[in-house]
């Protein structure tokens, strides 16, 4: 597994102090509201897991799972709902939990979709933001860091459902899917 990596992008405590700013900032931002984490399976689960333990406040959490990927490498555009969330959104700042933004296709749909179900407010908290690569008009309100164009893989995202239990972030070979 450590041998398809060609580079180490963020090491385990990069990504601790990350969460830290991220979960006081959030801490800050929604303190006195109405805070749901509504988490994108798989490749937030491991972001959420740790972001929702560096948030001082009360707060909810949901899960949904869209595919957008399937195998490949390439955002296909075309994105499918697998689980909706279980709760109504009514009443809740949302705050949607997401793995990396990179076309964009994924997350402006979503938050499209989740907007029409009248939340309070919606914000977007990504791990990973791509902006090269961008082709949706949509930004995140909360960024981890930001990465160049390349394929990365490790704390939750995966390349063919590989790779998600790397407790860093690398970018993966490209020898891994060009075979
Ligand atoms: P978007 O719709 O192109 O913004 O991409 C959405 C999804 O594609 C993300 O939630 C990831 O699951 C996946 N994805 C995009 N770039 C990468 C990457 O570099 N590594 C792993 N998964 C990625
Ligand atoms: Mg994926």
């Amino acid at each position: 597994m450590i041998d398809d990596i060609e580079k180490v992008l963020l090491s385990e405590q990069e990504i601790t102090e990350i969460i830290s700013r991220l979960g006081k900032q959030i801490s800050e931002d929604y303190a006195g509201k109405n805070l749901l984490l509504v988490s994108v399976l798989k490749g937030s689960v491991i972001f959420m897991a740790d972001l929702m333990r560096a948030i001082t406040i009360p707060c909810k959490i949901d899960f949904m799972s869209v595919s957008s990927y399937g195998a490949g490498a390439k955002s296909s555009g075309v994105v499918k709902i697998v689980k909706d969330l279980d709760l109504n959104l009514a009443g809740y700042d949302l705050l949607l939990v997401e793995d990396i933004l990179d076309s964009g296709n994924t997350l402006s749909y979503l938050k499209e979709l989740l907007a029409g179900r009248s939340p309070k407010s919606i914000r977007i908290c990504t791990f990973l933001d791509k902006p090269e690569r961008r082709t949706a008009d949509i930004q995140a309100d909360y960024v981890g860091h930001i990465i160049p164009d390349a394929f990365v893989v490790g704390y939750g995202l995966d390349y063919d459902e590989h790779y998600r239990n790397l407790p860093y972030l690398g970018i993966l070979d490209p020898k891994v899917y060009s075979k």
